[in-house]
């Protein structure tokens, strides 16, 4: 089954899969979204499995949730846990300060109290996510059905005094209708190619009346893992200043690689 997997997924999966080795006997850890934080999803499952790992987890989306119960893995939520040790998520990209654009999944608003609401956060990626300045990827910004249009045009006025290459916004869709989040919110892409102060621009639109939450994870971040499709990993802590790289082996494991419904 390894076998058919593409070098980016084998780079997601070692990711996730050495970020696992964080989690210990006890933990209260947050389960981040998408296909990488999946991964981790599935690697984690095994370890309560096969070691009797005993976790209690807050996921960041009904579709976390939904394969972590299917998985075996005890969800609790974030206000009975209260406070998490650590929360292992995915990002669309980080930059070397493991500032983060998150929220191509439509999950950025749970995601960001999860993370914010833990210890630590770890974020697991592809090599392909870092850039040297954020912004390329689409920054995604919820806001609320009501006046919608009206954010949106009050977001592209307070853009032009920002420092960024691009301004264009558009609504996120599914199919022919608005995306809806778990919090039954839209998701507003803006297209700035690059952001100069990543910061500034997360304190900004949340002064936008209707923004919900933007996707910029600005010092919520303390470990990046990076996986490479040749098994590669590299552990960078924020915090310690440390850079470790090892490779992993990929193992097979019906129970790792099977279909979820
Ligand atoms: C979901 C997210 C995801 O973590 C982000 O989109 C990365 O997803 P993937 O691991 O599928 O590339 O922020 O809201």
């Amino acid at each position: 089954m390894t076998g058919e997997l593409s070098p980016i997924d084998k780079a997601k999966f070692v990711a996730a899969k050495r970020a696992v080795d964080f989690v210990e006997d006890g933990m209260r850890v947050g389960l981040g979204t998408g296909s990488t934080a999946a991964w981790m999803v599935r690697c984690l499952a095994e370890v309560v499995r096969q070691d009797g790992l005993k976790i209690r987890a807050v996921p960041t989306s009904t579709r976390t949730a939904a394969l972590a119960r299917e998985l075996g893995i005890e969800v609790v939520s974030l206000d009975e846990a209260k406070w998490l040790d650590l929360t292992i998520d995915g990002a669309d990209e980080f930059d070397g300060d493991l500032n983060l654009i998150k929220g191509g999944g439509g999950a950025l608003l749970q995601e960001k109290i999860v993370a914010t609401a833990s210890d630590q956060m770890i974020v697991i990626a592809d090599a392909g996510k870092e850039v040297g300045a954020l912004g390329a990827f689409p920054l995604p910004v919820e806001v609320i059905p009501f006046g919608w249009q009206t954010t949106k045009a009050l977001i592209e006025e307070m853009l032009v005094s920002i420092d960024v290459l691009g301004r264009s916004t558009s609504l996120r869709m599914n199919g022919d209708r608005p995306f809806v989040t778990d919090e039954g919110n839209h998701i507003l892409d803006l297209h700035l190619g690059r952001i100069g102060n990543a910061r500034q621009l997360a304190m900004v639109l949340n002064q936008v009346p209707g923004v919900v939450e933007n996707g910029l994870f600005i010092d919520i971040c303390d470990v990046v893992v990076v996986g490479y499709g040749d098994g590669r990993v590299e552990t960078r802590d924020i915090n310690q200043g440390t850079v470790e790289t090892e490779k992993l082996d990929f193992v097979e494991s019906e129970n790792l690689f099977r279909d979820i419904d």
